[in-house]
């Protein structure tokens, strides 16, 4: 569905300096697949997304979207996608549902499906009862909404959604997330979207890729990433006297690494810790080393991201000024 090559993007500012905003992407997804592009500010995911969306031209490299040339065969590229842009896409003075509809006009439904088909996005994403309101007189998160019904509404085989739920609140996002993957069951659509909510894409998508400056570092699926890059954490807390003791049983569990004593706290990591707990807690009874407390702490996204760059996705921005 999507294949690129050695994708770049250098943007010339004030005619002297370039930044090299995409820097060599590859990647191929499949008919069907979700995928999760995680990144901190400037990472270059939008500038990606809309090289995909061939709303603008690659620097380099090569892209096929839906079968397509983003370069050769731009409009056919877009005849096959549906784009959710992380600006507002909306228009200002119409009406939500006439918006809507012509969108799926637009987009070559006749009006009486474009009509069923606003009906039922209005609906699932709450808009309803705004459906008469002027798209200038909508909040934030209402608009929001309404972009991604608009991006939706003639079912698209390959939709981009850059940061969708950024703006929501709870039952918004939760009624987003609903309505996108019903839709992706009911016309198999395979998904490209950018967010920072990173328990949005570990529990979403299937397949996470993290970018960071304008490079793919890691692919795969949330479980492997955090499997394999971070290892689940076991927080103990034990008698000072009994930590060295302890500390030694924890080194002989399958994976074990990072052992560090904080006071009467030890942590550390091993491959699989709801296994390695109870086998801990047996080997500290034998040895009559009591451990006092003890907790799993499953890695999150943002473990594995630290782990690859040594900075927290949280704090991390590509172009290197704290986000906000
Ligand atoms: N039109 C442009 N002109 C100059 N620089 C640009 C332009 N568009 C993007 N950039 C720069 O390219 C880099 C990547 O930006 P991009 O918008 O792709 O990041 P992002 O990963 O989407 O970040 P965010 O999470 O903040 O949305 C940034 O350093 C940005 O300042
Ligand atoms: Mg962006």
């Amino acid at each position: 569905m999507i294949s690129t090559r050695e994708l770049t993007k250098d943007f010339v500012v004030n005619r002297t300096e370039t930044v090299h905003a995409v820097r060599g992407i590859s990647l191929d997804v499949e008919p069907g697949e979700l995928v999760a592009v995680l990144g901190p500010n400037g990472a270059g995911k939008t500038t990606t997304l809309r090289m995909l969306t061939t709303l603008i031209a690659p620097t380099s490299g090569t892209a096929k979207v839906a079968g397509y040339d983003v370069t050769s065969d731009p409009s056919l590229v877009r005849r096959q996608i549906g784009y959710v842009g992380q600006g507002n896409g909306a228009g200002h003075s119409q009406r939500v549902r006439d918006e809507l509809v012509g969108q799926g006009v637009i987009y070559g439904l006749d009006s009486r499906s474009a009509k069923k088909r606003a009906g039922e996005l209005l609906e699932s994403l709450e808009l309803a009862d705004l459906a008469n309101r002027k798209v200038s007189d909508l909040s934030g998160g209402q608009r929001r909404r309404l972009d991604v019904a608009m991006g939706l509404v003639h079912a698209p085989g390959l939709l981009f959604l850059d940061e969708p739920s950024t703006g929501l609140d709870p039952q918004n996002r939760a009624n987003l997330w609903d309505h996108i993957l019903r839709m992706r069951e009911q016309y198999s659509m395979t998904i490209m979207l950018t967010t920072h909510y990173l328990d949005e894409a570990d529990s979403m998508a299937e397949r996470v890729v993290v970018v960071d400056h304008g490079e793919v570092i890691a692919d795969d699926t949330a479980d492997a990433l955090k499997a394999e890059l971070a290892g689940d954490q076991l927080i103990l807390t034990v008698a000072p006297g009994n930590r060295t003791r302890v500390a030694e049983l924890a080194k002989q569990l399958p994976g074990a690494k990072d052992v560090v004593a904080d006071g009467d706290q030890l942590t550390l990591r091993v491959a699989d810790g709801p296994a390695a707990l109870p086998e801990l807690i047996a080997a500290s009874q034998r040895s009559a080393v009591p451990i006092a407390t003890a907790q799993v702490r499953r890695p999150t996204l943002d473990d594995v991201f630290l782990n690859l760059t040594g900075r927290s996705l949280r704090e991390a921005d590509s172009t290197g000024k704290a986000a906000a």
